[in-house]
C-alpha cells in the first residue's frame, strides 16, 4: 500500500488529457470473451483494475497483451477455462462480467461469488436470475455461481426499474449476443459506459437494436468477429479534476470530453456558481469564490453519478449554506464523510442522505481510504485543507485513476506518492 501526501491551498490550472474510461473499459475486455479474431482496444487506462481484469483473460487461457502503440490486443481463441479464479473476482467486482460470455460461448461458467463490498451490499442476484431466463442452470454453491446451458434461447427480461443495473445490463446484453432467438431486455442501464460495449458489439456483427434506451431488442448471431475499437474517455475523472478546479478556485480544462456525458454534472456546477464553458471536446471550468450548496440526488445515467457523489461532498463541504446530498445507488457510499469530519467538515449522516453544513476552510489531516471514489475524495478535500493531509490506503485510488498524482502535479498540486512504511517516521511535513 502507498499513501499519498498534498500539501493544499494551491489553485489549480491547466489542462487534463483524460485517460479510457475504467468502467467502461472492463465491458469491452469482457466482450472480447465472445469474439472470434481479434479485439484490438484503443485508449484502455493503465489502471489496476483493468490489469486485473488482464490476468484473468489469461487465466482462462485467452491471449492480452498492450503493444506499444497498437493498444490492448486479445485473442480469445486459446480460451480453455470457464473457471474464474477467486482471487481475482475477490479483487474486482468487474470481473464478474466474463459470466456471461463464458456461458454464452462455451456453454458453462464458474465464477466465485464477488460478495460485500465497503461501498454497500452488492449481490448479483439480478444476473443470475437473467442467466435462468435465458435457459441456464444455475447452482450457487461453496461460494461460486455454476451455470451451464447447452443451449440458451432468446427471452423478455424485465429488470427491476427501480434498481436499474449497469452490471447485469452488460453481462446479460454480452450473454443474449449468441443466445438463440431474440430477446429484450427492459429497464436496460443506458450509462455511456454501457453504451461504448453496445456500439462494440454491433461492430463485431451482434443484432442490438434500441442502443443508448432503456429497451434493447437483441437477436443472437453464431459468431462475432474481431475488431479494433477505442473506449470513451473516463467522464468520472474529467468529474473529478473539474471539482478539483471548483474546490482551489482555479482553472481547469478536460478533454476530450463527451459534455453529454456529463449534462447533470456540469449542470450542478453552475448552480454551486463556476463558470463553465463547453469547447470542442472540451469542458473548461473557473471559479473564484466559495461554492454555492446545491442539492444532490443520485441516480442512474442521466441521473447524478453516485462515482462522483463523494468529491461533490468534499465541494460542498466549503460550500456557503447547507446542502442535502442523497446517495440512492450504494448504501455505505458516506463513508468518506467521517474523515472529512477528521477534517473540519460539518455534516451529518442519516437515512441515507448527507446534511452538509458548509464551512470557510478544511484542515489537513492524516486520514484513511476506503475505496477509490473516497479515495480521490480526500484527495480532493487534501488540495483545498489549510496544511498537510495524509492519505493511507491510497493504492485504492490506483485502481480506478490513472496517475491521478502525476496530473495534479501538473496543474500546480503539491502532491506526492510514498510507500505506507514511511507513515511510521513520516514527521508530516510536505515533501513536494
Ligand atoms: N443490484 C442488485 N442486484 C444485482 C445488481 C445490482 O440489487 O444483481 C443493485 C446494487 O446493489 C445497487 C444497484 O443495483 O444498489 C445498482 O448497481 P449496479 O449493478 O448498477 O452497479 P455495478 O454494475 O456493480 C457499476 C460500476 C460502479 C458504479 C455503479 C453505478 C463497474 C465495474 N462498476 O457497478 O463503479 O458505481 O455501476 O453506476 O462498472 C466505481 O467505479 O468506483 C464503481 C463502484
Amino acid at each position: 500500500m502507498s499513501r499519498i501526501a498534498i500539501e493544499g491551498g494551491v489553485p489549480l490550472n491547466g489542462t487534463v488529457r483524460l485517460s479510457g474510461s475504467k468502467n467502461g473499459s472492463l465491458p469491452l475486455l469482457a466482450a472480447s470473451l465472445l469474439v472470434d479474431g481479434e479485439v484490438v482496444l484503443h485508449n484502455i487506462p493503465h489502471i489496476r483494475d483493468i490489469r486485473t481484469m488482464i490476468q484473468m483473460l489469461r487465466a482462462l487461457g485467452a491471449r492480452a497483451e498492450f503493444r506499444d502503440d497498437a493498444g490492448l490486443v486479445i485473442d480469445s481463441s486459446s480460451v480453455n477455462s470457464v473457471r474464474a479464479p477467486y482471487d481475482l473476482v475477490r479483487r474486482m467486482r468487474g470481473s464478474f462480467y466474463v459470466a456471461g460470455p463464458l456461458l454464452a460461448r462455451f456453454g458453462e461458467a464458474h465464477v466465485p461469488l464477488p460478495g460485500g463490498c465497503v461501498i454497500g451490499s452488492r449481490p448479483v442476484d439480478f444476473h443470475i436470475k437473467g442467466f435462468k431466463a435465458l435457459g441456464a442452470e444455475v447452482e450457487e454453491k461453496h461460494g461460486a455461481m455454476h451455470a451451464r446451458a447447452e443451449r440458451l434461447r432468446g427471452t423478455r427480461i424485465y429488470m427491476d426499474p427501480r434498481l436499474r443495473s449497469v452490471g447485469a445490463t452488460v453481462n446479460l446484453m454480452l450473454t443474449a449476443t449468441m443466445a438463440e432467438g431474440t430477446t429484450v431486455v427492459e429497464n436496460a442501464s443506458r450509462e455511456p459506459e454501457v453504451v461504448c460495449c453496445q456500439q462494440l458489439l454491433a461492430a463485431c456483427g451482434a443484432d442490438i437494436q434500441g442502443i443508448g434506451t432503456t429497451t434493447l431488442t437483441i437477436t443472437g448471431v453464431e459468431r462475432l468477429h474481431g475488431v479494433e475499437w477505442t473506449a470513451i474517455s473516463d467522464r468520472m475523472e474529467a468529474g473529478t479534476f473539474l471539482i478539483a478546479g471548483a474546490l482551489t478556485r482555479g482553472e481547469v480544462t478536460v478533454e476530450p470530453v463527451d459534455a453529454e456525458h456529463m449534462a447533470m454534472v456540469l449542470d450542478v456546477l453552475d448552480q454551486a456558481g463556476c463558470d463553465i464553458r463547453l469547447g470542442e471536446n472540451a469542458v473548461t471550468l473557473r471559479m473564484d469564490d466559495r461554492p454555492n450548496a446545491v442539492d444532490v440526488m443520485t441516480a442512474p445515467f442521466p441521473g447524478y453519478p453516485t462515482d462522483l457523489q463523494p468529491n461533490t461532498g468534499v465541494l460542498m463541504s466549503i460550500a456557503r449554506g447547507t446542502s442535502v446530498i442523497e446517495e440512492t445507488i450504494f448504501d455505505a457510499r458516506f463513508n468518506y464523510v467521517d474523515e472529512l469530519i477528521r477534517m473540519g467538515a460539518d455534516v451529518r449522516v442519516m437515512d441515507g442522505a448527507a446534511i452538509f453544513k458548509g464551512v470557510p476552510q478544511l484542515s489537513g489531516a492524516p486520514v484513511v481510504a476506503t475505496d477509490i471514489r473516497a479515495g480521490a475524495a480526500l484527495i480532493l478535500a487534501g488540495l483545498v485543507a489549510d496544511g498537510v493531509t495524509e492519505i493511507s490506503g491510497g493504492t485504492l485510488v490506483d485502481r480506478g485513476y490513472e496517475d491521478i498524482t502525476g496530473k495534479l502535479s501538473a496543474l500546480g498540486a503539491r502532491i506526492e506518492t510514498a510507500p505506507e512504511a514511511d507513515l511510521e517516521t513520516s514527521n508530516g511535513e510536505c515533501l513536494a
